[in-house]
Formats: C-alpha cells, structure tokens, sequence
C-alpha cells in the first residue's frame, strides 16, 4: 500500500515538473524571438569602413558612427562573431569578417593603448571560429605595437596621452582587458616577452589601483622620474573616490581572465575580493544591473549602466569555473534575465544596429548617457555564450 502511495506522490512530482519546464521554455522562447529581431538589425546593417555603429541617442534617433581607430570599433563585428557562435547562421559569420577587416591596419597604431578591445574582440573572436593565419598574425603584429608603451621602470603600459599637462603617465584599469592580447600572442608566437609585459603590468596594477575595501580608482598617474604613482583620481567616475561602476568591472573581468593564463592565486584573489564588493554593495539594484558610479548620490534616480553589469557577469561565469561559488553563477544569471526583459531590451521597432538600452559611457561629459552602447552588447552575448558552454559542460 505504502509503495502505492510513494509511486502517486512520484507520479504527481513529474507531471508539475513537466508543467513547469513546459511554461519556461514558452518564456525563454520568446525572449529568444526577440532577441533575433535584434541580432538581424545588425546584420541589416550596411556595411561602411568607415562608421562603426558605437551607440545610439534615442532622443534624437541619431546613430554614433566612429572610425577603426575609435576604442569602440572591435565590438561591433565582435557581436556579429558572436551571435554567429549562438545563432549558427553563417550570415553573420560574413558580416563579421568584412567588419573585422577594416580593423586591421590598427593593428600599426601605437597611440593608444586600446589595441585589445580593438583588434582583440574582432579578430580574436574570428580566431576562435577558424583557424586563420593571417587573423593570428594581426594579433603578434598588435602585440608588438603594443609592447611600445610599455615603460619598463614604471613596469606598466601607458594608457592615454591627451591630458599631458596634468598626467605624466597615467594608467587606467580598463587597460587590464588588454592584457588578453598579449596573452594569446605570446601563445601564437611563443615569444613570451608578451607574456611578462603583461603580468608584469598586472602585478603594478594590483599595487596600486585597489583600495582597502577592494574596489578600484580609475586612473593611477605614475611620475616619471621617481616612477612612483603621483595621483589617483578618476576621468569617467563621479569623482576621485567613487567606485565608478564599470571600472570595477574591468578589474574583476582583468583579474580573473589573468588568472586564466597565469594561475597566480593573487589574481584570482583579487578578481574575488573585487566581485564581492560589487554584488554585495548596498547600492546594487535587485535586478543586478548597477547605476553607472556607486557612489552617485542621486541614486536611486542616477543612470544604469548595462555594460557595467554586462562586464561583469561575463566575467562571473568564468570566476566560478574557477572558484565553485554559486553566489557568481547565480549574479551572472540574474544579470541575463533582466537583460532579456523588456526593462532593457530595445524594443524590435528601433531601427538602431544595437541590442540593450540603458548603458552609460561617460557621465561627467554627458556623453552617452542611458543609451544603447555597442560595448554593453558585446559582454551581454559574451555572458550567454559563456553560460551556454557552462551548461554543455553539465549535461
Ligand atoms: N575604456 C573606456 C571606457 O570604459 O569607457
């Protein structure tokens, strides 16, 4: 009689599971739709060496186009690679390598030290869709360019130059990301100078961007005669002091991808510490997306910022392959299903080649405020195919 009754109680468990997977793929389906309205504006979008879509002012309907020499240009076939890898379609994969040739004679320009998000997210990504020998000659050829800017008493790379009467050396944290270029050209090459120059500047970054409470400045400027750094302070944060939103994230995503190639535990350490005080601030939103400075304070009525948040649960999947802990799956998540929700999603009728509303690029300037950034989307796609691999794994 008792196992009559367990095997009914089994049988009742199934059908409410089956009930309840059924609804989910119903909702997941349709965000699914949406999105691929999305991914075809991009496709549509006409083809121009010259005017990478960067964002979109949905007051004025204005698309900002840039040049290939803009720190933004990368991102745009960037998304294109990487709606291929979720989509299939070979349609995007030709997009995206048209795109990522206009970019290649970036690969000599030693202004500037945004090399990665440049040549890195066009053709790396290309790279991990084909094998290619010129794409990989693209990266040592950057690599090198790069390695220019190195200065090799103050142990770092140098960031900008514009500001010279105020910054004799300034680094900021976003040049963390362009580590992973130097990374994968000492792999092509095996030429391992990359490879040093890169822990080498992310061993001075970790001395002295980080706080006490693990967040991060935005610009350390080192002097350059003492080579010791002489301020910190901000350009993109509400001010010195703040915790400009998606600065945090270039540290915990810099962090845990240098972990990657280094497996230095004070990477990960770092990446760790940086993620915590992030998800556990008490000024992150419930839905996960942060304003764009933690410290604005007209919150709750300051900006989002989507790339911030974006940023920073790509990098969470990738930090809890390595660490287990749930708390980073589970923010990356949250992060995607609010993403995917109307609050964020742009709606199927803007005719923009963008995925996300809501990020904010540079508040103090007012420039790109709560708008669609091409570099929110980027992360956003790079946070489901890494969810995507994550769930492969499992099954
Ligand atoms: N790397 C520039 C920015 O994050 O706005």
């Amino acid at each position: 009689m008792k196992k009559h009754i367990l095997l009914i109680v089994i049988i009742i468990n199934l059908l409410s599971c089956k009930n309840k997977s059924s609804t989910e793929i119903t909702s997941v389906k349709t965000a699914k739709e949406l999105l691929n309205a999305r991914y075809k504006k991009l496709l549509e979008y006409p083809l121009d060496s010259l005017a990478f879509p960067r964002s979109v002012n949905l007051k004025t309907n204005t698309i900002k186009k840039v040049l290939p020499k803009d720190w933004c240009s990368g991102f745009f076939p960037g998304n294109l690679w990487q709606i291929y890898d979720l989509t299939g379609n070979e349609a995007y994969k030709n997009k995206a390598k048209e795109w990522t040739a206009y970019i290649e004679n970036e690969k000599f320009n030693n202004r500037t030290h945004d090399m990665g998000f440049k040549i890195f997210c066009s053709f790396g990504n290309g790279l991990k869709h084909e094998e290619n020998e010129e794409y990989k000659k693209v990266i040592v050829e950057s690599a090198k360019t790069l390695s220019t800017r190195f200065n090799e008493h103050i142990s770092s790379i140098r960031s900008w130059d514009f500001n010279k009467n105020v910054w004799q050396f300034p680094v900021i944290i976003d040049n963390m990301m362009n580590l992973e270029l130097l990374f994968e050209a000492a792999k092509t090459s095996k030429d391992s100078s990359y490879y040093n120059l890169a822990v080498k500047h992310a061993n001075t970054t970790l001395k002295n961007h980080f706080r006490p409470d693990n967040s991060c400045y935005h610009v350390v400027d080192y002097d350059t005669i003492s080579f010791q750094p002489r301020m910190k302070v901000t350009h993109q944060g509400f001010n010195n002091e703040s915790s400009w939103s998606r600065g945090q994230g270039w540290a915990i995503y810099g962090y845990t991808m240098a972990y990657r190639y280094t497996k230095d535990k004070r990477y990960l350490n770092q990446a760790e510490a940086t993620a915590n005080f992030f998800i556990n601030h008490k000024n992150l939103p419930e839905d996960g997306i942060p304003y764009w400075d933690f410290n604005d304070p007209s919150i709750p009525n300051a900006p989002r910022d989507v790339s911030a948040g974006a940023i920073v649960s790509s990098a969470l999947v990738e930090l809890y392959g390595y660490t287990n802990n749930e708390t980073y799956l589970n923010y990356s998540k949250k992060v995607v299903n609010s993403l995917k929700s109307k609050n964020y999603l742009l709606n199927e009728d803007i005719e923009a080649p963008f995925i996300l509303d809501h990020s904010t690029g540079n508040w103090p300037k007012n420039d790109e405020v709560d708008e669609p950034i091409v570099y929110g989307d980027y992360y956003f796609l790079e946070t489901l195919l890494r969810l995507k691999t994550l769930r492969k794994k499992i099954d």
